[in-house]
């Protein structure tokens, strides 16, 4: 069977526990490496990433990049408008053709339904680097932060605020794998999916809604945020209206432990979503948080391979 990972779900608890294991075990191992060096086992040696993007990315390009040659292999970059694929050639066709060059297949879209199609019609592991939907490789270095920064996954407090996006959707389905819960502080109209809670909530996460900022980042052991305004949305006035008392700042943080961890998937709209002062703040791990989508992927690719 193909590993596809479109979803965290797709990869379980079980396999998510091992990516992340080995994502430190390799972290730890290239220490001092120059970061274009190969890990010293080259496990994807001769493999080649095909790499979709119909949206921008920094990170999730980069990383993904560097990934793939760090376990020996290569990538291919393509942007969606240059190919025909932006001119009418069938998401179906893309897949059987592209099955036939590359090893592996990784797209940023839009609808998630497109992903599904690629995934359906193509012969080799397709890899979700964004959807409207879902963002699971930013959950999976999101929690290998976390674990790096002290703390354990079961019955950790996790207190997200601002929009019911892409990214939540992703961190409310791995609180169900994990065990951890979610206390949700989005305003109304601007809730995430459904679907996703009621899973994680069956699979035994507490994940609770409020409208109320305060209640949701009171005592939280960790406080995440991401931007307002997604890919594909519109900068709406009436929508940073009712992000406003969502926005996380030194109040806000205060009100979680000390000890408290701040996590944003970046791209960062500074004075918005959060400010500066807790960006840049003691709290702050989100460099740690970029670099780890590397590490992340390096495991999600192993898995996908049937290496993990
Ligand atoms: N966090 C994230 O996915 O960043 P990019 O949009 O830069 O890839
Ligand atoms: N929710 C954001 C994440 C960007 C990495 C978006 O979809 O634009």
């Amino acid at each position: 069977m193909t590993r596809h990972f479109l979803n965290l779900a797709d990869a379980g608890g079980d396999a998510m526990a091992a990516m992340l294991g080995d994502a430190i075990d390799r972290k730890a191992a290239r220490v001092g490496f120059p970061k274009g060096r190969a890990d010293n086992d080259v496990p994807l040696a001769g493999h080649t990433l095909g790499m979709i993007f119909e949206k921008n990315s920094t990170r999730t390009r980069a990383s993904f990049e560097m990934a793939i040659k760090q376990l020996g292999g290569d990538s291919m970059f393509m942007a969606s408008g240059q190919m025909q694929l932006g001119r009418g050639e069938s998401i179906a066709d893309t897949a059987r053709v592209l099955s036939r060059y590359v090893d592996a297949i990784m797209i940023r879209t839009d609808d998630h339904a497109k992903i599904e199609e690629l995934a359906k019609h193509a012969s080799v592991p397709v890899i979700n680097g964004l959807t409207d939907l879902s963002h699971p490789c930013q959950i999976v270095a999101d929690l290998l932060t976390l674990i790096e920064h002290g703390h354990a996954l079961p019955g950790l407090e996790i207190a997200w605020l601002g929009d019911g996006n892409n990214v939540l959707n992703s961190l409310v389905e791995a609180a169900g794998l994990m065990k951890f819960n979610i206390r949700i502080g989005v305003p109304q109209g601007y809730d995430s999916d459904a679907g996703f809670i009621e899973v994680a909530r069956a699979n035994g996460a507490n994940i609770t809604v409020t409208r109320d900022a305060a209640e949701a980042a009171a005592g939280a052991d960790v406080v995440v945020t991401d931007t307002w305004v997604s890919m594909g949305q519109d900068h709406a006035h009436n929508k940073i209206a009712a992000m406003m008392p969502y926005q996380v700042d030194e109040r806000l943080m205060a009100l979680a432990k000390p000890t408290a961890t701040f996590l944003h998937c970046l791209p960062a709209h500074r004075g918005e979503e959060a400010t500066d002062a807790v960006l840049d703040g003691p709290q702050s791990v989100i460099w740690d948080e970029a670099e780890n989508r590397l590490h992340a992927q390096k495991s999600i690719l192993l898995w996908c391979f049937g290496l993990l």
